[in-house]
């Protein structure tokens, strides 16, 4: 599995937490910056992730800011991107089971190092049910198709 990660610099410390943990997991990891914690815009590293999920090249992707929210809302501009916010392990479980989310937000100032790895455990551990829940993503799809 091969994951794509990126942040801001509000998200710098935790991002760099995150690459060490996915690669003692025995993961791939695709790091798009930032590579320091200068201050830069959030959207070109969410558009950076969004579009290497969005075209195949990761399996999932996972974008730090401060809150999360920048970062979330920027790569849901990109088609094909469901990203989740979560910064609880519950909405984590619940954005693969029902969402099928394919990229994962998460605030580096909101949440502590042991919940973030806790979170993307979760996340990464956590299957889409399909069933009804299709319909509801194939809605998505037209809307983003209009
Ligand atoms: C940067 O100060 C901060 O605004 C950013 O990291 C993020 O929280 C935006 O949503």
């Amino acid at each position: 599995m091969k994951i794509i990660i990126g942040s801001d610099h509000g998200g710098f410390e935790l991002k760099e937490i995150i690459r060490e943990y996915i690669l003692k997991k025995g993961l791939e990891v695709q790091d798009v910056g930032v590579f320091a914690s200068e201050s830069v815009d959030y959207p070109d590293y969410a558009k950076k992730v969004g579009e290497a999920v969005a075209s195949g090249n990761g399996d999932f992707g996972i974008v730090v800011c401060g809150t999360g929210i920048g970062m979330s809302i920027a790569a849901n501009k990109i088609p094909g991107i469901r990203c989740a916010l979560c910064n609880d392990v519950y909405t984590a479980k619940m954005a693969r089971g029902h969402n099928d989310a394919n990229v994962l937000a998460i605030g580096g100032r909101v949440v502590g190092k042991g919940v973030a790895l806790m979170i993307i455990d979760t996340f990464l551990n956590s299957s889409f049910e399909g069933g009804r829940h299709n319909t509801r993503l194939a809605k998505i799809r037209d809307i983003e198709g209009e």
